[in-house]
C-alpha cells in the first residue's frame, strides 16, 4: 500500500508548545507511510520534547540549533530546505508564526522554510488570546495569503485550563493534510469525481428507518484514494461514523431522494460518478411525522419504489455528456455476474464493481472485498480478495485510465 506521502521527504517542524507531544504522532505515521521524515526542534521544543523522541520514531538525526552553529551549518538548512517536498510545523508557535509571516530567520527551522521552495503546512497551538491578538493575526493572513496552509487551531480546552480557539487540532488531521496536499498533483488533478457512499435512510416514522448492512468503507476508500491522485472530491454520503479525506466536500444525505437531488446537483459538471452507496429500492409509502405507538399493533408497511439514480443519470448523461464517466456498484447474493452484466448494460455504465456479498470476507461491514470488474467494452477482471483501499486503488486506477 502506498500514497502520496510514500518516498517523499518531508520535513517536519517542531517548536514550543506543550502540542509538541502530538507531533510525535506526526512523525510515527508519516515514517510508517514510508515518507523521509527530517524533523527540526526549535529551542523551545526542546523543553517538551526531546530529539532522541524524534530519532527513535523515525530512525534519523533530528536537528536543533546546536547544527545550525556546528562546523556544517552554513549547508544545513539550505540542504534540508531543497530537499523538502513538503515542510509540516506542528505545533507553530505565535513566535514561529510571526517570524514566518516577515521572513525572520534567526533558528534552523525558520531558516530552513526560508530556502526552501515547496508548500507549507502550519498547524498553530496557543493561548485563545495570543491566537485573537492581531500581531499573530496579521501573521496568520499574510501566511494565507502566500499559500501556507493553516489547519486549525481547534476550539477546546487550553493548556491555561481556559476554553478558546487555540488548541492545535490532533495529529491525524495534521497528517490528512499533508497527504493532500502532496497529492494535488497527481493524475486526477483538476478533475471532479462524485462519490457516494453508506447505507441510505428510509424514514418509517419520526424514529424508525429502514436502511441496510452497508458500512460506507468501501465509498470512503474510494474517496481518499481519488483524492490521493489529486482529484477534487465530492462525498455524498449518507449516515456513517467514518472520516471523509481531507480536503473533500462532504455532502451529508439520509434518503435515497436526497440522495438523488445532490447526485444531479453535483454530476452536471464531474469528470466521474462513482455510486458505491447502497441506496434502498424500496420506501414506506406514507412515512409518519409522529412515532408510531406500539398499542397500533401496525401489521404490514406499505412500500414503493425509490427513483434510480443512476438510470437518472444515464439520462441526462445522453443528453448532456455530464458526468464522463459512471462506475456502479453490483451487491449480489446469486447469479453475480449475470445480474452486474444486465446492470451494466441498464444503466448504461462504464464500468460496474460486482460483489458477492454471500462470500465470506466481502462485501459488507468487514474490511476486505472480493470484486469483479466488467466494462462496457466486455473485459471482466476478476480480483483476489483485498483490503477496501486497495480494491479502491485499482478502481481509480481504471478511472484515470478512462479519463485520460
Ligand atoms: O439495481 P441495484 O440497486 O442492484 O444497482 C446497484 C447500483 O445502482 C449501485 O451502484 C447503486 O448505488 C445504484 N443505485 C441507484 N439508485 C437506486 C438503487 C441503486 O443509483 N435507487
Amino acid at each position: 500500500m502506498s500514497n502520496p506521502v510514500t518516498d517523499r521527504c518531508i520535513v517536519l517542524g517542531v517548536t514550543g508548545s506543550i502540542a509538541a507531544y502530538k507531533a510525535g504522532e506526526i512523525a510515527s505515521r508519516l515514517t510508517q507511510w514510508g515518507a523521509q521524515v527530517e524533523v527540526i526542534l526549535t529551542e523551545g521544543a526542546q523543553h517538551f520534547i526531546t530529539p532522541l523522541t524524534f530519532q527513535s520514531l523515525t530512525g534519523r538525526k533530528a536537528y536543533t540549533d546546536a547544527d545550525l552553529w556546528g562546523g556544517e551549518g552554513h549547508i544545513t538548512h539550505v540542504g534540508l530546505g531543497r530537499s523538502a517536498e513538503l515542510i509540516v510545523i506542528a505545533p507553530a508557535t505565535a513566535n514561529t508564526l510571526s517570524k514566518l509571516a516577515y521572513g525572520i530567520a534567526d533558528n534552523l527551522l525558520v531558516l530552513t522554510v526560508l530556502a526552501a521552495q515547496c508548500p507549507l503546512v502550519i498547524a498553530p497551538a496557543m493561548d485563545a488570546g495570543m491566537f485573537q491578538h492581531p500581531a499573530t493575526q496579521a501573521a496568520v493572513r499574510i501566511l494565507a495569503q502566500r499559500g501556507v496552509l493553516l489547519v486549525g487551531p481547534a476550539e477546546g480546552r487550553l493548556a491555561s485550563g481556559l476554553i478558546g480557539r487555540g488548541r492545535m487540532v490532533e495529529a491525524a488531521e495534521v497528517i490528512a493534510a499533508a497527504r493532500w496536499l502532496l497529492g494535488q498533483r497527481g493524475p486526477l488533478a483538476k478533475r471532479k469525481v462524485v462519490i457516494t457512499a453508506g447505507g441510505t435512510q428510509e424514514p418509517i416514522d419520526a424514529v424508525r428507518v429502514i436502511t441496510n448492512r452497508s458500512s460506507g468503507k468501501q465509498g470512503y476508500a474510494l474517496a481518499q484514494a481519488a483524492s490521493d491522485a489529486g482529484a477534487e472530491v465530492v462525498l455524498i454520503t449518507a449516515p456513517t461514523s467514518l472520516v471523509p479525506p481531507y480536503g473533500a466536500k462532504v455532502i451529508k444525505v439520509r434518503t435515497a431522494a436526497e440522495m438523488l437531488d445532490a447526485v444531479l446537483r453535483e454530476t452536471h459538471d464531474a469528470d466521474a460518478l462513482i455510486m458505491a452507496a447502497a441506496v434502498a429500492d424500496f420506501r414506506p409509502r406514507t412515512p409518519q411525522t409522529q412515532k408510531i405507538k406500539k398499542e397500533t399493533e401496525i401489521s404490514s408497511l406499505e412500500l414503493e419504489t425509490t427513483p434510480d439514480i443512476l438510470m437518472a443519470v444515464a439520462e441526462r448523461r445522453a443528453r448532456l455528456g455530464f458526468p464522463r464517466r459512471v462506475i456502479g456498484f453490483a451487491a449480489e447474493s446469486e447469479d453475480l455476474l449475470t445480474n452486474a452484466q444486465s446492470k451494466l448494460q441498464r444503466k448504461r455504465l462504464d464500468m460496474i464493481v460486482a460483489n458477492d456479498i454471500s462470500a465470506q470476507d466481502a462485501g459488507f461491514e468487514v474490511d476486505t472485498n472480493q470484486v469483479t470488474l466488467l466494462f462496457a467494452d466486455g473485459r471482466v477482471e476478476a480480483l483476489p480478495l483485498m483490503g477496501k483501499d486497495q480494491v479502491a486503488e485499482v478502481v481509480i486506477s481504471h478511472l484515470i485510465a478512462m479519463l485520460s
